[in-house]
């Protein structure tokens, strides 16, 4: 069965973070100064730049991971199972042309082409923490628009009470589906009050630039609270339906991946603690946060649930 390991990572892999672990430019993050000073020059030299509007209601007062961990760690079984293949196989990604088909229970369904979709509503940047399953986690500033400006747009029906997301399903482009370690096109849902949730991130870039495939692109949802397999990545099909949606991960291994997967320190998965975590760069093991920091915005979508139930 496809699984995950939670293998500890290998000093080798965790890079020094001469840049970020630097205080007084933090502070300067923190104070809002422009995040292009402290990246490297070759990220702005390129054409792929990505504009977004610093969002303080979204930041989290910790380090952000560096880009080079963010794009050279990564989960995208696409593209392979190890943490460096993405980036080593995804940069023939084909992401243009490219559309987002919405249907099911709305009453607008529409097949957006990107640049449509990327103009919809302002581009923001917000800063979250990631938090995977596997007991890693980091802090990225993400760019995008809350998903929730899209649903209004199509206007879901009475009966839409899912959302589906449908990943790309191209063995010629993405080698990991020419094996069967998940069940293919990679899908993934949310109930439609957690995918209207402001949090809920509809993504195109990071660090000031378009996501690198490897991420995702051309566009992947964030969701922050929820384990980092529920933000799909190189999303082509976003459905409403009234079912709760199976998804790729209750396939591979339905008693340890469930619908919800919102990050919770006091519910085990079936094979491991999920009580801490390792940030990215750092050495020593940090606290799990009840879903994952968000509980204030979040814990009201979940009144009377019985969480270890709905894992
Ligand atoms: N989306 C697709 N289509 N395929 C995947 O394998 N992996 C998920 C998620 N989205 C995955 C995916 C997992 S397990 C994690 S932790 C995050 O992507 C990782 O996102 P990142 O590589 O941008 O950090």
């Amino acid at each position: 069965m496809p699984v995950y390991k939670p293998t500890p990572i290998p000093a080798s892999e965790i890079t020094p973070r001469p840049l970020f672990n630097d205080r007084r430019r933090f502070m300067q993050i923190a104070a809002g100064a422009s995040l292009a000073a402290l990246l490297p020059p070759s990220v702005w030299a390129a054409d792929n730049k990505l504009a977004g509007v610093k969002n303080p209601a979204y930041t989290v007062p910790e380090e952000l991971t560096p880009y080079k961990d963010v794009t050279s760690y990564n989960n995208f079984y696409e593209f392979g199972t190890g943490k460096d293949d993405p980036a080593k196989n995804a940069g023939g990604l084909k992401t243009r042309p490219w559309t987002v088909t919405v249907e099911g229970e709305v009453k607008k369904p529409q097949v957006f082409d990107l640049d449509t979709l990327m103009k919809m509503a302002a581009i923001e940047e917000r800063i979250y923490r990631l938090r995977c399953v596997e007991a890693w986690s980091m802090v990225v500033p993400w760019l995008g628009f809350s998903l929730a400006e899209l649903i209004k747009q199509v206007q879901p029906t009475g009966k839409a009470k899912f959302v589906e997301f449908i990943s790309l399903n191209d063995a010629s482009q993405m080698p990991g589906q020419q094996t069967s370690v998940l069940a293919w096109p990679y899908r993934e849902g949310l109930r439609i009050d957690e995918a209207m949730h402001p949090l809920t991130l509809l993504t195109f870039g990071l660090y000031g630039e378009l996501l690198p495939n490897q991420n995702g692109a051309p566009v992947r949802v964030v969701v922050p609270w929820k384990y980092g397999f529920k933000s799909a990545k190189s999303i082509v099909g976003i459905r409403f339906t009234e079912q709760q949606p199976v998804t790729s991960w209750m396939l591979a291994g339905p008693s340890e991946y469930g619908f919800y997967s919102n990050v919770n320190p006091t519910v085990d998965h079936a094979r491991w603690s999920q009580a801490k975590e390792r940030r990215i760069g750092e050495f020593f093991r940090r606290k799990t946060l009840m879903f994952n920091g968000y509980e204030q915005e979040v814990a009201a979508l979940y009144t009377g649930m019985d969480l270890k139930a709905n894992f």
